[in-house]
This record gives structure tokens, sequence and C-alpha cells, in this order.
């Protein structure tokens, strides 16, 4: 069985290979001049015209129209929790997401509350999401109170897992009734579109990441999409040092942040932008390639995405069918002896140490799929 799935996902990536990751980035010679440009023209750091071409590109790919490049996704995610503000407040998210989201609640001094994955993708579970409302949140003041530690519940972070989109119209509908505001954390999902809209772009704040395994690459970076102009300057001006706009005086207003991008690692984000189209095309085909080989296969199978959603595939996961969950380890290590670099999905985040007393719905789905998935070989082939 071992050997059946493993001459199947070889059968989708590039022969010969001396080793395989799950995502490596992909550098040519239009992204060496960018870098080698940046540097000849001496802004390297906070200043300089990639920021601006960079983001103009993210700006039309989009159609969002205010954008902020920050350091990495998890400053994004930061950030995003300050405009909302959510201090001694609850932060809804799946558990079934990568450290850096609750990890971001805890630095705006939230409190993560975690929710359970559907059934049939990694995404939030609405069915979830809506029963455990009802069990623990009531109204009062129009503030969502959770009424066993008495706390507000004022926001859910609604990961984009995998670049896979999540089910926005469902979780709106509950997030509206319970005035619950919403943020998206469609790290790996540029790329990635709900009904023909581009993800993030219907939320108060969204964030994206450019970290080397994600889509395109900034070396490390992020960026907020926001969905008004206020936000927007307000949270420009706190990642500036809230430094008062002067040719020659240094003063500042508040305690502000330095988690802007940097002009040399937009440079590189300006030239990967150029073959996005690409780029996602050639994701989709790596997909279509597992889809094909794992369709009505005896051992394990691939989630399927949502017809109306378009999924960008930045990670493609496997599952392997409950009879065979037993051969989870041994699968990993078998392909790993053969150099292809595949691994685990994110460990619920409720299981991990630090989260294990947070609040929390009852999780079975989110353990299943962590049981049960491998991510698999998922870069740009060619
Ligand atoms: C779901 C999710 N959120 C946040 C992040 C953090 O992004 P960054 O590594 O750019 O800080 C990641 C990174 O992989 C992620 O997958």
């Amino acid at each position: 069985m071992i050997e059946h799935i493993v001459n199947k996902i070889k059968s989708c990536i590039p022969k010969n290979h001396k080793q395989i990751h799950m995502h490596e980035p992909n550098f040519n010679k239009e992204d060496l001049l960018n870098v080698t440009n940046c540097i000849k023209s001496t802004f390297v750091s906070t200043r300089g015209n990639y920021i601006n071409s960079f983001s103009q590109k993210l700006q039309n790919f989009t159609s969002c129209k205010y954008i902020l490049l920050t350091s990495s996704g998890t400053a994004a995610l930061f950030l995003s929790l300050k405009t909302i503000n959510v201090e001694k407040c609850e932060v809804l998210l799946p558990s079934m997401t990568f450290v850096a989201t609750p990890n971001a609640i805890m630095e705006a001094n939230g409190i993560p509350n975690f929710i359970d994955s559907s059934i049939d993708s990694l995404n939030i579970s609405a069915a979830k999401l809506t029963q455990y409302l009802e069990e623990i949140a009531i109204i009062k003041d129009k503030m969502c109170i959770n009424k066993i530690t008495g706390r507000v519940i004022k926001a859910i972070i609604i990961v984009h897992a995998y670049g896979d989109p999540a089910n926005l119209t469902s979780i709106r509908k509950i997030s509206n009734k319970y005035n619950i505001e919403i943020i998206e954390d469609g790290a790996g999902a540029l790329g990635s579109f709900y009904n023909k809209k581009h993800i993030g772009t219907t939320s108060r704040c969204s964030i994206l990441s450019f970290n080397g395994n994600k889509i395109i690459t900034t070396g490390m970076g992020g960026a907020i999409l926001f969905k008004n102009k206020n936000d927007f300057i307000n949270i420009k001006h706190l990642i500036s040092t809230a430094r008062i706009s002067h040719n020659w005086k240094v003063e500042h207003d508040k305690i502000g942040y330095n988690l802007r991008m940097a002009n040399i690692n937009a440079a590189l984000g300006d030239s990967q932008m150029n073959r996005i189209k690409t780029t996602i095309r050639n994701k989709k085909t790596l997909f279509k390639k597992y889809e094909d080989v794992f369709n009505n296969d005896e051992y394990c199978f691939l989630h399927k995405s949502n017809i109306e959603n378009q999924s960008n595939h930045w990670i493609t996961n496997l599952y392997l069918k409950k009879k065979y969950k037993k051969y989870h380890q041994a699968l990993i290590k078998k392909l790993h002896k053969e150099k292809i670099l595949v691994r685990e999905l994110w460990k619920p985040q409720h299981m991990n140490i630090m989260y294990k007393n947070m609040p929390k719905s009852s999780m079975t789905n989110a353990i299943n799929h962590w049981k049960t998935g491998i991510s698999l070989p998922s870069s740009n082939y060619k």
C-alpha cells in the first residue's frame, strides 16, 4: 500500500530530484535584476519605488484599493487585530491553522477561542461555529459575550487553510448575527477567489504572507488588505514609528512600530508578481495531476474544493482513509527516505502546550484531518 501511494506521488513530481521540498521558492533573471537595481539605487530600506510598484500590482490583481506592505504575515495579523482592538477580548479562529494566527492574537492581548474544522475541509465549520455560539454566547448591549468566561467575543479570524477559500457567506451570516468582526487570514491564499472576488477584499482587514514557502515570495513579508481608507491611514502611520511627516524634523505622536516591508524585499515581490498568473496556472496543473492519480484510490483521497470557489492550490494535502490511518507515520517516513520531504499538517493549535487551556468548541474533525493528512510537494513545477 505504501509503495502504491509513493509511486503515485512520484508520477506527479519532477523526476531525478536530489531532494524535493514541500514548497520551494521560484526565482528567475528578472528577480535578480530587480534586487540588483534596488541595491544600486541605495534605497534598500523603508523608502523606494519598489514598495509603490509592488503595492500597485497587488492592488490591480486583488482589486483592493488599500494595501499596506508589512515585514511578515504575522505582523500583518497583529496589526489587523490592533485595528479592531481585541485587548482582553476573545477572538474565534480555527484550530487548524499555522501557529502564527493564535500567536498574533496573544501579542495583541486577546484570547484565542478555537473552533473545529468541517468534516470535508480544513476550514472552519459553519455548523460547529453556530452550535458553539448557541451554547456559549449571549448578546448584551450589542456585544457578543461568552457567558462562560464573561469576556467579549470581538472578532473571528477566518483562515483560508493552505490557500483553500473558506465559506465566507455562511460565516459572515453568523458573525453578523453575533456582531463579531471578521479578519481573513489568507497567508497562503494570494490568487484564491471566493464568488469571483479575491479573498480578503470583503472583510474589514485581511492578510497575505510572502514568506519563502508562499506562492510568491519577498524573502519574508506580508500585506494587509483594508476595506476602509481610515483604517489604512491609521495603520500606515502606526507601522512607520508614528512619525509625523516632515522633511527634516524627527517627531512622533504615539508609540508606533517598525513593521513595514523594506524596498529590497518589495523588489523581489514586484518581479514575482509579473508571473503570478503563470505560477497559479502551474499550481492548478499540479493539483489536477494529483486529483487524477488519486481519483477513486483505494487508500487515500484529496478534499474537493467547493465548485463556486477558486483555490490557488498553494499546498495540496492528501488524506488516508480511516481504515489506513495507522500507516500515516510509516508513509511519511518512507517518503522522507526517498528524499520527498512531505510534512504533517499543522498540529491543531488547541493541542499545542501553550494553547491547551484556551476556550474551544468540541474538536473531532481537525484532529482527524491532522492524523490522516500529508502536505504533498506543491512547488511551482513548470
Ligand atoms: C495560516 C497562516 N497564517 C499566518 C502565517 C504567518 O505568515 P508569516 O510567515 O509571513 O509571518 C502563515 C505562514 O505560513 C500561515 O500559513
